[in-house]
């Protein structure tokens, strides 16, 4: 795809298509994220945002279509694959392990090696939990990390999710509503953390957000889908003054 520069996607669409029966959930979407940029994703319910995440992450299969990560083509990966090359995502609905502790749950990080049951009878490696521990710290999790998952807030969870996503070093982090149930003060944190993992760690983000502040603060490109379609691209400001995607969210004036 053309548009930045001639520079090679880290992470490009091609055509991508999902259906659900005769619902069309995604059509013929073409897009492209760009190594170390923050980009965002916005839409309104139902537009297919989260489906799109996991049709990249391969938890749902691609109907038609292409997905290309850091040059090879992933359209029939699973997901462990996709991982193991360096690409993360966090979930809408948060999943964090409830009964277990911060540092439990990020050394059971699903990404971090072994299947199913197994990896939780094996010790983690020194190695891995001097990561986690320094992935809490640079969370500003210290504090809570022998607590419960369970009795974190809202956006302890989130940021939590966010440390499970970075346990194997990903080079793209797919964000899915990282801000929805998160108090004010810890949305900037979030937000803090993003900004500080794209420019000194060079983290690629795509983020789904109803936050349109959050976006604009975060993010050098929007992205729009529609009932499954792209609807625009382009600066937070050009996308804040785009007439169709403010009919989109809003609907026709007077209608
Ligand atoms: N597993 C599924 N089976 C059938 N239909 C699905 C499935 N997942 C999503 N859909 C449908 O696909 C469409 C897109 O849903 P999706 O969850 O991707 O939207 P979204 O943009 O993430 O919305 P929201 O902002 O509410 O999270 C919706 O019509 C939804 O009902
Ligand atoms: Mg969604």
């Amino acid at each position: 795809m053309s548009g930045d520069n001639g520079r090679q996607p880290l992470l490009e669409g091609r055509n991508v298509s999902k259906f659900f029966g005769g619902l069309a959930a995604l059509s013929q979407v073409d897009f492209a994220v760009y190594p170390n940029e923050v980009m965002g994703l916005i839409g309104p319910n139902g537009s297919g945002k989260t489906t799109l995440f996991d049709c990249l992450s391969r938890v749902q299969k691609i109907s038609e279509g292409q997905v290309i990560f850091k040059g090879v083509d992933i359209t029939d990966k699973k997901p462990y694959q996709v991982a193991h090359m360096g690409l993360s995502r966090t979930f809408q609905v948060i999943r964090v392990y409830r009964k277990m502790t911060v540092l439990e749950n990020m050394l059971l990080s699903r990404q971090y090696g072994g299947q199913g049951l197994l990896k939780l009878f094996r010790p983690a490696p020194e190695e891995t939990e001097g990561r986690a521990r320094e992935l809490i710290k640079f969370l500003l999790l210290d504090s809570v990390i022998h607590e419960k998952a369970g009795n974190l807030s809202g956006g302890q969870k989130r940021l939590l999710e966010i440390g499970m996503a970075l346990m194997p070093d990903p080079d793209l982090i797919l964000l899915d509503e990282a801000t929805s149930g998160v108090n004010p003060t810890l949305v900037e944190t979030i937000k803090d953390r993003i900004r500080e993992l794209n420019t000194t760690y060079k983290k690629t983000f795509l983020l789904i957000e109803h936050n349109i502040h959050f976006i604009a603060d975060l993010c050098s490109r929007v992205f729009v889908l529609n009932y499954g379609q792209k609807l625009a691209e382009g600066t937070p400001q050009e996308i804040m003054d785009n007439e169709a995607v403010i009919e989109a969210y809003f609907g026709a004036e007077g209608g």
